[in-house]
């Protein structure tokens, strides 16, 4: 029975996540409670019509008095099951919004109208994000122009891509396949054409790739109309360039030595104080704002208005290849 309902409302989509899955028993349950609630309304609205109507010029409407206890349980057993419903949703959203720390990470950049998909390798693809299944995936995403909304319809999320900062999905594919990637956001002209392919392979199929080789390797190699660029830097090698020629090293080390500003070394996942007194975790978002708004937030014992802004001086890939070199540095 339960069996049937769930699959009665389950949309037409695969399910290529344990998330995905969690999501369709979700919406299931909200679909028939409403359901249930509707119909159950509706019937007694209608008895109660049938059953008071005015049955002559005589009828005199009763006085009703409230009655307490029925008020209070139906207020309080709604409280709970909208409670229990929101702490079931809200399980779900947290888990797609925090990526365990040994998850493979991928750089997503949106810019009108295409994806582009940057791996810690060097390797970048446009429009298309390989991933191995049974792994947890961080995306870290970007855009270099306007909103997007990076969206899988087949894992059942969607997040919004905002410029200037990050914004993170994380998610476990368990399907092997290739799925639809959209673009969820109005973005201009093109933004119906803005569209990607998620192709799940398997952990073998997916070292191949990266080695490029293989049939999944040979096969992208052999398709460079698909926007793959397979011998560009590893990030933290084009990163550490960028160390060198951008004149950071000048003020931060990457030793964990002292000079003018902190030292490199170490940094990511290190929480710090502030000037003001609050503390912060060094992720993604953080080094990447110390770089492009450094007077932000300021670490206690630091001066702020030392470092310049290299905003305007630095593009979304070279900050991206900056953030995985210092987080390279542990
Ligand atoms: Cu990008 Cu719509």
């Amino acid at each position: 029975m339960v069996a049937l309902l769930l699959s009665l409302s389950k949309p037409d989509l695969p399910v290529a996540s344990a998330i995905a899955a969690t999501v369709d028993t979700l919406y299931a349950v909200i679909f028939w409670i409403s359901v249930v609630c509707f119909v159950t309304i509706v019937a007694v609205g209608a008895y109660f019509v049938f059953k008071y109507r005015r049955k002559s010029d005589a009828d005199v409407t009763p006085y009703i008095e409230g009655h307490t206890p029925t008020e209070v349980s139906i207020s309080v057993g709604l409280f709970i099951l909208v409670m229990g419903l929101f702490v079931w949703g809200w399980d779900v959203y947290i888990e797609t919004r925090t990526p365990p720390m040994n998850a493979y990470e991928v750089n997503v950049v949106g810019q009108q109208w295409s994806w582009n998909f940057q791996y810690s390798n060097g390797k970048r693809v446009l429009n298309t994000l390989y991933v191995p299944k049974d792994t947890p995936i961080k995306l870290i995403m970007t855009s270099s122009d306007v909103l997007h909304s990076f969206y899988i319809p087949a894992l059942r999320i969607k997040r919004d891509v905002v410029p200037g900062t990050y914004q993170f999905l994380s998610f476990t594919p368990n399907l092997a396949g290739e799925y639809d990637i959209f673009c969820a956001e109005y973005c201009g002209l093109d933004h119906s054409h803005m569209l990607g392919k998620m192709i799940v392979l398997e952990k073998a199929d997916f070292a191949d790739w990266e080695d490029g080789i293989g049939k999944y390797g040979k096969a992208a190699a052999a398709k460079p109309t698909a926007g793959e660029k397979t011998n560009t830097k590893p990030l933290a090698e084009m990163g550490k360039e960028l160390y060198t020629s951008k004149t950071c090293s000048a003020c931060h080390s990457d030793d964990g030595s002292s000079r003018v500003g902190p030292t490199l070394k170490g940094l990511f996942g290190k929480t710090e104080t502030l000037g003001d007194g609050k503390t912060i975790t060094v992720d993604e978002v953080y080094i990447r704002d110390s770089i492009m708004d450094p007077s932000k937030a300021v670490v206690k014992g630091f001066t702020a208005g030392t470092m310049p802004t290299f905003k305007g001086q630095l593009s979304d890939d070279e900050v991206n290849a900056l953030v995985a070199y210092i987080k390279s540095l542990q």
